[in-house]
């Protein structure tokens, strides 16, 4: 075997910054970590609502012998539920939003995009020839200015409506008017709004009422739907072209009919949970009201961020959680900058008062 001795090096450095990541199995404790928000995936939501026995095995790439009834059925009802003219389904979010960004604007065009952008976002701007330059986050002034100076060719705007690392709220009243404003196309990423937010969780867009605003939509099923995937909103051209330039959807085998099968369960579930969308928000509530001693980020969703500056720091705090039986990680820096390394606590419908009450005291 060839040494592997830059490999190592590299990991070295991650070490020293004391944030090697490292995969861990479950261990049975009280879920402050996971994207279930609502509980689909951890009470089998979808397998009661019975499945129907469907292919677990793909044929191919949907424009080969990957594509079937049922998963442009899916793309029609998510569409119609979405408010959209048309919809792609992707294998998963990073497939989606790479496949937008890296297929879409050209060369000579210019993507602004909000700086917490998702990697998944990142990494599609990069396969891109266009310019991309990012604003501060949330930061609208920024964006006006980075549209009057820097803007040329078409113009897209990037965002998340819900942060993935923050959990807070993108301004889109604000950056639907700048778009309308300077003719830019806006792409906004609905990943922890999906089934959260709006009467039915149709997302933050729908809730505004800007679906027209928008010209492409990304909502995956990897978090509250309890699946694997996500579809691209837009329309029919949006969707044509995709099917013919976006590499992320041409050059991978679809995903298998009895995933499809699940999200389609998922999305006639989200309106009948209500209830399960009060349980969520009576404990998001109940964290940002109860006193702790550390401070936190500003966020009314889900995704509840408590600073913990340090590597080491945090790590400790988040060890002290594990031992106490509560699944809370840490976020190190360099996913966020230095002196903001976090828990990043994830709160669900189904974490009870018991579990919130000794979260909290641990906080304290
Ligand atoms: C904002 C955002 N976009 C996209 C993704 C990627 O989605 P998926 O996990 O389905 O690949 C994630 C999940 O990590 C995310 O947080």
């Amino acid at each position: 075997m060839l040494p592997e001795d830059f490999l190592l090096k590299k990991l070295d450095e991650r070490r020293v910054q004391n944030a090697l990541r490292q995969l861990k199995l479950p261990e049975g404790k009280v879920d402050f970590c996971s994207n279930d928000y609502l509980g689909i995936a951890t009470n089998r939501m979808i397998e009661k609502a019975s499945l129907s026995g469907l292919p677990h095995g793909s044929m191919g790439s949907r424009l080969l012998a990957g594509n079937y009834a049922l998963v442009e059925e899916t793309e029609k009802m998510l569409a119609d539920f979405h408010a959209a003219p048309a919809g792609l389904i992707f294998n998963s979010g990073y497939d989606a939003n790479l496949g937008v960004l890296s297929c879409i604007p050209q060369k000579g065009d210019t993507v602004l995009y909000d700086s917490l952008c998702h990697a998944s976002i990142r990494d599609g701007m990069r396969l891109s020839f266009a310019r991309a330059f990012s604003f501060a986050h949330n930061d609208m002034m920024e964006l006006e200015r980075k549209l009057k100076l820097v803007a040329d060719g078409t113009c897209f705007v990037v965002t998340e409506s819900v942060f993935s690392m923050d959990g807070d709220l993108a301004p889109l009243r604000e950056m639907a008017a700048l778009c309308r404003r300077f003719n830019a196309h806006l792409i906004v990423d609905e990943a922890h709004a999906t089934g959260i937010i709006g009467p039915k969780g149709e997302g933050l867009v729908q809730e505004l009422g800007l679906q027209t605003e928008c010209f492409a939509r990304i909502h995956t099923f990897g978090k509250a739907v309890g699946c694997h995937g996500a579809i691209v909103l837009g329309s029919v051209l949006l969707r044509d072209y995709l099917i013919n330039f976006s590499r992320s959807f041409i050059y991978t085998t679809a995903l298998p009919p009895v995933s499809v099968e699940a999200i389609a369960v998922a999305y006639r579930l989200l309106p009948l949970l209500n209830e399960t969308r009060d349980r969520l928000r009576r404990n998001i509530i109940l964290f940002k009201n109860a006193a702790i001693g550390y401070q936190r980020l500003d966020s009314p969703t889900a995704i509840q961020g408590v600073v913990v500056p340090g590597n080491e720091e945090v790590k400790k705090m988040a060890v002290r959680l594990q031992e106490a039986g509560l699944d809370v990680r840490p976020i190190l820096y360099p996913t966020v900058p230095k002196e903001s390394e976090r828990l990043r606590i994830v709160l669900h419908a189904f974490n009870t008062e018991e579990e919130m009450e000794k979260l909290v005291s641990m906080l304290r």
